[in-house]
């Protein structure tokens, strides 16, 4: 049973959730039941980034206490995911006494290594991001990512020596063409690598300026620079190198982050791994925006989208099928009501709901409510088996391969052929010929494709797939308990044979998943 940890970013707590961390966790959750269900040992985790300027900035800003605002804004995190359906296994809280033990105990280790030097720097220093920029990096003298005024700052601080990693990076990039995927992020990758020699990467601020961090272990003067500090989270949560958990986990890890968060992902932190003598993660999964009338959401700019206020007047899984479906994973998407409502009535209510409404209605109608038994194919039912069979390929294979929507799309493919099929084996016209044998495979066939595609969609829909194979008369039990152990790699086999339905079982008569939204009734909180 292979392993698989993916990670979400721990998240800052300067302000509160909106669609763009609801986006990333739920795709991480998707990701790890799909995992679970193609048959790995799966989990991610997440948390919350709680130091540095910019939470000490927020803090004085509300006007409460730094240890306040991180209880509080970390508390919302957390709460959160779970009401949206994602299950991380750990949460980390960067001020948490389990990280900082992690942090000084890998900043020792490549200081004995000899890979961290104390010098002399003087840049262009921005709150929003954390950073130091290079006169050059500034746009029009402003920070390229935020639009504001930088400021001059020069101090004495530790130096980590990452230029040192450069050349062996590049070479993992090149070698490994999906170690960071889509292609785009790996050619800015690569960009950032290619031609000048990268500066070392200072990791200390003095207490003079900043003391909302982590102690540096070799000198009390000095806390860590926070992206240090917030990627070795991805430690904490398998309780650091050399535990069971780690050696079992790590050589297994996936990332998935937005693209404002490239570089830290992509070059700081394999040339960390590299310094402390540990392997590179698996994957970095990089994915774009979500726009708000066509701008980056950003509470300052204050065109957020509240996740759970969508998710509840929608419906959560509506909610979480919309954003897998709608980004093209590595593009940026634009969130809107009306493209939240069209996609619901078009794929949710036309394709998907009307196929089960009229399936079942019709198993009751013609069979009693019970899965009829089939007779022998003909060329109608072995092109639509066909059929299915490349759909849940496909599925699978883009799906892994982090291709949401390419995969949901080619899953509606088998949807549409379905109701192609009701219409043109008219089960109506059978059942008046009383050709009950006919009759029997093709409802059959529909109620086994439909059992398949409901367990396609439990990562994407966990609520509505169990609704669904509960309508088909399905048992539930290991759904419902979310019983890894069961659950676990029975998705596979799926694309491969027909014929796991029990004939015989009691099917819902009325199904009525996704109702249509009426247009007009329809008024959001984010319209
Ligand atoms: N604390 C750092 C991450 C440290 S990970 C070791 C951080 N936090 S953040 O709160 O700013 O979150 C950034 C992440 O939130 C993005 O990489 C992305 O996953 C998600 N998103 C925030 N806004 C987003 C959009 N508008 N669209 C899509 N995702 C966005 O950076």
């Amino acid at each position: 049973m292979t392993p698989y940890y993916l990670t979400a970013p721990i998240y800052y707590v300067n302000a509160k959730p909106h669609l763009g961390h609801a986006y990333t966790t739920i795709v991480a959750d998707a990701m790890t039941r799909f995992a679970l269900l193609m048959g790995r040992d799966a989990m991610f985790i997440t948390g919350t980034d709680e130091h540095g300027d910019k939470i000490v900035k927020a803090a004085e800003k509300a006007g409460t206490s730094v240890e306040e605002l991180t209880d509080r804004v970390s508390g919302e995190f957390r709460a959160l995911w779970p009401e949206l359906r994602a299950r991380p296994a750990r949460f980390v809280r960067t001020t948490s006494p389990e990280h900082k033990a992690v942090v000084r105990a890998f900043l020792q280790k490549i200081y004995d290594a000899g890979d961290i030097y104390f010098g002399e720097y003087g840049g262009y220093y921005c709150y929003g991001c954390e950073r130091f920029y290079t006169e050059k990096e500034l746009e029009k003298g402003v920070c390229p990512q935020h639009l504001t005024p930088t400021e001059y700052i020069s101090e004495k601080n530790y130096f980590f020596r990452m230029s040192k990693y450069q050349e062996r990076l590049k070479k993992h990039i090149l070698d490994n063409p999906d170690f960071i995927r889509p292609a785009r992020y790996r050619a800015e990758a690569l960009a950032l690598l290619e031609g000048e020699v990268l500066d070392d990467l200072c990791i200390s601020r003095p207490k003079t300026r900043l003391s909302w961090g982590i102690d540096l272990p070799f000198d009390s003067e000095y806390v860590c620079y926070v992206w240090f500090d917030a990627l070795l989270a991805y430690f904490t949560a398998l309780e650091g190198p050399g535990s069971e958990l780690f050696n079992r986990f790590w050589p297994q890890a996936e990332h998935l982050v937005a693209k404002d968060i490239l570089k830290p992902h992509a070059v700081f932190w394999p040339t960390m791994l590299m310094a402390a003598g540990l392997p590179f993660y698996r994957h970095l999964n990089v994915h774009g925006y979500w726009l708000s009338r066509s701008t980056k959401m950003s509470k300052s700019i204050g065109n957020v989208v509240s996740p759970l206020e969508t998710a509840l007047q929608y419906g959560l899984d509506a909610f979480r099928y919309f954003l897998l479906r709608e980004m093209q994973f590595g593009s940026d998407a634009d969130f809107s009501e009306e493209a939240l409502i069209a996609r619901f009535n078009a794929d949710l209510a036309n394709d998907l709901g009307n196929l089960f409404s009229r399936v079942l209605s019709m198993t009751e109608k013609f069979c009693s409510g019970q899965v009829p038994a089939p007779g022998p194919d003909r060329d109608m039912e072995r092109e639509v088996k066909g059929l299915a069979q490349d759909s849940l390929v496909n599925f699978q294979n883009f799906f892994g391969r982090v291709q949401f929507s390419l995969a949901l799309e080619k899953l509606w493919e088998l949807v549409r052929a379905l109701n192609k099929y009701v219409d043109k084996a008219a089960p109506w016209a059978l059942a008046r010929a009383g050709d009950k044998e006919t009759l029997g495979t093709v409802l059959y066939t529909l109620l086994e494709c439909m059992r398949k595609i409901a367990l396609h969609l439990w990562p994407v829909m966990p609520d509505k797939s169990v609704q669904m194979l509960t309508q088909l008369g399905c048992d539930c039990t290991v759904f419902a308990h979310e019983d890894a152990a069961a659950i676990r790699g029975i998705l596979p086999a799926e694309s491969e044979g027909f014929g796991t339905l029990d004939t015989g079982r009691k099917v819902a008569g009325v199904s009525n998943l996704f109702p249509r939204i009426d247009v007009k009734s329809a008024v959001g909180p984010c319209a």
